[in-house]
């Protein structure tokens, strides 16, 4: 074959033959790069063509000239050698849009080339670092829906990185200090005291319920109070008041001496804490593992593991100009936002937006990295907006020696929504425990997986489910548009047809039988055989192929994985088509059979390839 593909991405291979023309055309009286960018996109009407050039109107424009002339000259310029067909006048349309074919050899050429263990992913020459921040849960709190989404998008973009070559380091911003957990320590402490729990067997949803009983207790009722009294509600009405009103702050008082224990590391104090943070963590580890999700001990980084920064480093943003006093709190004012960024309170107090500081200095100058992504809720977007503006102009977002900061990004994400469009409840309006919606998920799962193969023994039908149950829970979360709210239904996203993490995998499953069906006629796989992707059903199945690495690095540029989701959808939707309408292994001759075989492998490849990329297992058979 004469053609020399460079590129597989038929896309880049067009951008570079037309540029060449679009050049000429110019003759040196347009230089910009974006004015001679020949603009190539899939055309908007595909019986036209497989491609659309847009750049003549542009350089007419420039060039003061007429811009169907103008698509003339690049027609009559072009060479797109064995690529696609040779272009002629008949292909301008409109104002002058160049319409392309690309030829049969041409998009078989682009196949081979992309046929590589890599899928036409370039590793980069050197290996860059990204810091991606997801799960964050709060000690002694039950895990919700919430840190389902951080959990699920935080590893899928984590594992889109590593896809492509960087060092991915994941976060786990526990919450896990200051005063709302010295106040459940104290609770804790107290009921341990008194006999009515045990250290050794505390549970989460213990702790979860001490939580909020001391929370309760804190938080002192005054505007209940002033109310009784405006309306002189009776004496026995304000003196209740009254009576928990100082019962809150007594109780808050000793939540804050519980906080000094634990800020001078007091050993009692911190055995209760730890125990918390123990119990706290195995859930959510154990949680990360069901889920598949790659996050360990390792990843732990908790607010409580800056507690010694904060002071030095307020201090030092003082020495420096940087954070100002103003009205006895500390703040650093940030360009365009109307609100500074807090950094400590008249009290003397840190915040949250303190320790998320010092994380990105850590992050950024001990860890590394160029890129750092928080998978957090969208309501928290004022926060990282400050925290981002202020971590620049301090100087903690910059690697020692590097010319600028690294990428701070907040990749912020919309709420999980129950069948009534209403924030996900329980029925009793309670958040969902995390932990009984996945195992909900598992049980339907496993239950439709043993209906439709009554055979299939145990161990399997479970492994089965898993992958199904898995799928079928990211699917949803990365398949919608990261910020939008998405509505959870378990019969949706369990359904084995339309848009859903089930309907992946038994496309990929329908793929692994033909091969199985093939070695049981004695059918070679050729990995090497010729393309000839002939057909339309192939060659629409082959451009969305290609389409595969450059969708990967769309995820990591703009954060969203439901671009990998769309493109594989499409994938498997076509892979159908093409099936229903080339046979395979009845294929008319050995070289057709040959041929469609390696673009089934193909298929099952940046299938699985993709899944895995966005952590989403896959099964044998189903
Ligand atoms: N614990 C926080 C919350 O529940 C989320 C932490 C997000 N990460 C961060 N670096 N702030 O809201």
């Amino acid at each position: 074959m004469s053609l020399e593909v460079r590129q597989f991405d038929p896309v880049a291979a067009l951008t570079e033959r037309l540029r060449a023309a679009i050049v000429r055309v110019a003759g040196g009286g347009v230089t910009e790069a974006e004015a001679l960018d020949p603009r190539i996109e899939a055309n908007k009407r595909p019986e036209l063509g497989d491609f659309q050039c847009n750049a003549a109107m542009g350089l007419a424009k420039r060039l003061g000239k007429n811009p169907r002339e103008v698509a003339q000259a690049i027609v009559k310029a072009a060479d797109l050698g064995d690529l696609a067909e040779p272009l002629t006048d008949k292909d301008i349309a409109g104002p002058g849009f160049i319409n392309i074919r690309l030829r049969t050899a041409g998009v078989a050429a682009l196949l081979s080339a992309f046929d590589t263990p890599a899928l036409g992913v370039p590793r980069p020459e050197q290996a860059e670092t990204v810091v991606v921040d997801l799960c964050g849960v709060n000690l002694a709190k039950q895990m919700h829906v919430g840190h389902l989404r951080s959990m699920i998008i935080g590893d899928a973009i984590a594992r889109v990185f590593e896809r492509l070559g960087w060092r991915s380091v994941r976060q786990n911003h526990l919450g896990d200090w200051g005063l709302p957990i010295a106040m459940v320590t104290h609770r804790v402490a107290e009921e341990v005291q008194a006999g009515r729990v045990s250290l050794d067997a505390l549970t989460l949803d213990d702790l979860d319920r001490l939580y909020k009983e001391a929370q309760r207790e804190c938080a002192a009722d005054n505007r209940g109070l002033a109310t009784a009294r405006r309306w002189t509600m009776g004496p026995k009405a304000i003196a209740e008041l009254e009576a928990q009103v100082s019962g809150a702050e007594a109780e808050l008082a000793e939540a804050k001496g519980t906080l000094l224990r634990l800020q001078a590391r007091e050993p009692a104090t911190l055995r209760i804490w730890q125990r918390i943070a123990d119990v706290t963590l195995s859930e959510c580890l154990s949680i990360c593992e069901r889920l598949g999700v790659k996050v360990s001990q390792a990843d732990t980084a908790g607010e409580s593991s800056y507690a010694g920064e904060l002071g030095p480093a307020v201090d030092d943003l003082l020495a420096r100009g940087i954070a100002e006093t103003s009205e006895g709190a500390t703040v650093i004012r940030v360009e365009g936002l109307d609100q500074p960024c807090l950094i400590r309170k008249s009290d003397g107090g840190f915040l949250y937006a303190t320790t998320d500081l010092c994380a990105i200095r850590r992050r950024v100058q001990k860890i590394g990295a160029s890129r750092v992504i928080y998978c957090v809720d969208a309501r928290q977007s004022l926060h990282f907006a400050q925290v981002f503006a202020a971590a620049v102009r301090a100087g903690f977002a910059t690697r020692p020696g590097a010319p600028g900061p690294s990428r701070l990004q907040h990749a912020a994400f919309g709420m999980v929504l129950g069948e009534d469009h209403r924030p996900f409840k329980t029925r009793s309006g309670d958040n969902v425990r995390l932990a009984d919606l996945i195992r909900e998920a598992f049980e339907r799962a496993e239950a439709i997986v043993r209906a439709k193969n009554p055979d299939l023994p145990g161990d399997e039908a479970h492994a089965i489910a898993r992958a199904v149950a898995i799928a079928a829970v990211k699917w949803v979360d990365l398949s919608n548009d990261r910020i939008k709210d998405y509505v959870f239904s378990f019969d949706r996203m369990l359904a084995f047809d339309g848009d859903t993490g089930p309907y992946l995998l038994y496309a990929l499953v329908r793929i692994r039988s033909i091969f199985r069906k093939a070695a049981e006629r004695g059918v070679a796989f050729d990995p090497r055989a010729p393309f000839d992707p002939a057909a339309p059903a192939e060659r629409a199945l082959a451009l969305s192929l290609l389409r595969f690495p450059s969708t990967l690095q769309s995820v990591a540029e703009s954060l969203e994985p439901h671009r990998l989701c769309t493109l594989l959808y499409e994938v498997a939707t076509l892979f159908s088509k093409f099936f229903d309408a080339c046979p395979v292994l009845n294929a008319d001759d050995p070289s057709t059979r040959a041929s469609r075989l390696r673009l089934c492998d193909l298929t099952a490849r940046v299938l699985a390839d993709g899944l895995g990329a966005l952590g989403i297992p896959t099964a044998e058979r189903m």
